[in-house]
């Protein structure tokens, strides 16, 4: 199982020190929840933060735009140090070209489905992507609660996954805590965001060892 712990729910007065603890803990990559106020309610932050923290951890940076028209920014989060680049299927009006964009700065790119978003949007991309984000909230805000029927989605998605045997991760985002990762894990996921039920905790090395002793 791949953790990756999102940061959006992290104290930003000490970025640093939970990001150290997170890595401490056993996280496998830092996910960067990057929201613009317009493809989703909220704002986050953009490249510059992410900029700032490349140098504190070696983990590799797991960067989820919630971006209207993401192509615009393709550059600004390769060169601030992105690995993975998602961005949202709805997000992009030529979603085929973003995803060459992303390959041409040598990066690793995820597409996003919302929770109502089905899975026929990847049928003619899906062998030009490395990782799928189901979303299991309705993106925007960390804390949210888990949707159900994304379950099956991951379910379907797992079984196509294996019958091509596509090299592809499946990365579940929204509403993931310790009492149900295991349910998620079932039903097909590779890898796991977590915010709240992480960052809300005191212990930062614990909890995120909690989540991978699993
Ligand atoms: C939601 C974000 C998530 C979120 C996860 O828009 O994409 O990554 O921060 O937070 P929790 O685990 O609290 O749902
Ligand atoms: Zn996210």
């Amino acid at each position: 199982m791949l953790l990756s712990p999102s940061v959006l729910s992290a104290n930003f007065a000490n970025l640093e020190k939970d990001i150290k603890n997170i890595e401490e803990g056993g996280a496998d990559y830092i996910h960067l929840d990057v929201m613009d106020g317009n493809y989703v309610p909220n704002i986050s932050f953009g490249a510059p933060i992410i900029k700032a923290i490349r140098p504190v951890t070696k983990l590799p940076f797991d960067v989820h735009l919630m971006v209207q028209a993401p192509e615009r920014y393709i550059e600004d989060f390769a060169k601030a140090g992105a690995d993975i680049i998602t961005i949202h299927a709805e997000a992009s009006v030529h979603l085929h070209r973003t995803v060459q964009i992303i390959k041409s700065y040598g990066k690793k790119v995820g597409i996003a489905l919302n929770p109502a978003t089905p899975i026929e949007v990847l049928d003619y991309i899906i062998e030009d992507i490395d990782l799928i984000l189901v979303m299991s909230v309705n993106p925007g805000f960390g804390g949210q609660s888990f949707i159900d029927s994304a379950l099956e989605k991951i379910k379907n998605l797992r079984a196509i996954i294996d019958e091509r045997k596509l090299d592809i991760l499946l990365e579940v985002d929204g509403g993931v805590k310790l009492d149900n990762a295991k349910t998620v894990l079932e039903a097909g996921a590779d890898m796991l965001v977590v915010g709240s039920d992480i960052f809300n905790h005191e212990d930062l090395v614990a909890r995120t060892r909690e989540f991978k002793n699993l």
